[in-house]
């Protein structure tokens, strides 16, 4: 770490799942890359002292708070970090913005869209760099894919079939966690999992027109987390949903928790007029590719090993052939962050990203609801 450059002192609130990845990220951010400001565990806030002093300790944060209100408020904070669920994002991240601090919260954004379309206003109007964590945008495969497509490897774009493929409460003892309840989180696997395909289909193939939703709930009763009885399941259990594109492309999109065996497959596959690409997290280094121009009698989809100097952020690793992880795909959005911090732009995925996402997560529910179609645009003049 550089003694004379610049810090950008980080406030997280919240030290479960994403607490911890994201302590990682700043933690290794400044070993592998050259950031132009290096981010400093200033201080990290939960409930419960005993556990958040604990987390201060593993994850290394040098001070803890119990009020999230006190950490916003504090003047030696540049940037707060919002790892809690989806309900509180709005309130945190708009008092951020207010005390005109950054902020980067976890997805969904929040739980409605007009939730989402008030903190995309609020950051914007207190000219704060704001980012939502949708970090496969930054698996560097992705990231080539992306470019790939952007250089017109592709030509135009004609579909998009991605899965978002978990099995973690497919038990019926599984219990009614702040995931099933839609005060908490807004919908099932639908935002939980369905919004990261819909930011993947977003940073790859263009904006949604329109989509056709179902949603389903396999178990609509489970034990309550104190063990005094059973409560309600209110969100989604898996969720499907048929998508058109502003440039014509067609979507086909699944997000459940209940695909027995596939542990947390995120995978999509895009066909252009020139070729087509797939990708799958469970490979992630891994891209599949495939050329029409390609010679005949050699045609068929190729594996390229994203992990080579070419590839977007390998050079800050290993040499070729040497893989990375999931952790990863958070060091660089966090690089990106800190980047945006030095030049005061907010990198994508960003608040307008996460206010965009929502209203499609909006649009496949009013769908499901209704059984027509639903346009964007339509869940916008809603607003
Ligand atoms: N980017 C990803 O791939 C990814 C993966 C998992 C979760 N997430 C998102 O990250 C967020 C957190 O999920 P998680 O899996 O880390 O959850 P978690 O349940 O593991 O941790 C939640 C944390 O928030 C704290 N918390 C809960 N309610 C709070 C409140 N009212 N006020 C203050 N703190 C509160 C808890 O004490 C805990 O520290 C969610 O928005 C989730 O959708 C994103």
């Amino acid at each position: 770490m550089g003694i004379n450059k610049n810090r950008v002192r980080v406030g997280m609130i919240g030290h479960q799942f994403m607490g911890k990845v994201h302590s990682h990220a700043y933690r290794d951010l400044p070993f592998y890359f050259d950031p132009p400001a290096v981010p400093v565990q200033q201080a990290i806030s939960g409930r419960n002292e005993a556990a958040v002093r604990e987390a201060a300790e593993q994850f290394g944060w040098d001070s803890v708070e119990t009020d999230w209100r006190r950490l916003v408020e504090r003047d030696d904070i540049d940037l707060i970090d919002i790892v809690t669920p989806n309900h509180t994002h709005a309130d945190m991240a708009i008092a951020a913005a207010e005390a005109g601090k950054h902020v980067i919260s976890e997805k969904p954004l929040a739980v409605t869209a007009a939730q989402a379309k008030r903190m995309k206003d609020a950051v914007e109007e207190n000219n704060v760099v704001h980012m939502v964590s949708h970090n496969y945008r930054y698996a560097p495969a992705v990231q080539y894919a992306a470019q790939l497509i952007r250089e017109g490897r592709l030509g135009r774009i004609y579909h998009i079939r991605a899965q978002y493929l978990q099995d973690f409460i497919m038990d019926p003892a599984f219990p009614l966690v702040w995931r099933l309840k839609k005060e908490y989180t807004g919908s099932g696997a639908l935002g939980d999992i369905g919004a990261h395909i819909i930011d993947l289909a977003r940073f790859l193939v263009g904006e949604f027109h329109s989509v056709s939703g179902m949603l389903q709930t396999f178990i609509p009763e489970r034990p309550l987390e104190d063990g005094s009885g059973t409560g309600e399941v209110t969100v989604d259990d898996a969720a499907g949903f048929l998508a058109r594109f502003n440039n014509g492309a067609m979507g086909v999109f699944e997000a459940t928790r209940f695909a027995a065996g596939s542990r947390n497959k995120n995978q999509f596959e895009i066909n252009g007029e020139k070729g087509s690409i797939r990708w799958d997290l469970e490979n992630m280094n891994n891209l599949e590719v495939y050329f029409e121009d390609d010679e005949p009698g050699m045609q068929g989809f190729r594996m390229i090993h994203c992990t080579e100097a070419e590839h977007p952020y390998m050079q800050a690793y290993w040499p070729a052939g040497h893989i990375i992880g999931y952790e990863h795909t958070f060091i660089h959005q966090m690089a990106e962050l800190i980047n945006g911090i030095h030049e005061n732009k907010s990198p994508h995925a960003n608040f307008n990203d996460g206010f965009e996402n929502q209203v499609v997560l909006e649009a496949v529910q009013e769908s499901a609801a209704s059984g027509s179609w639903m346009t964007t645009e339509q869940i916008k003049a809603g607003l």
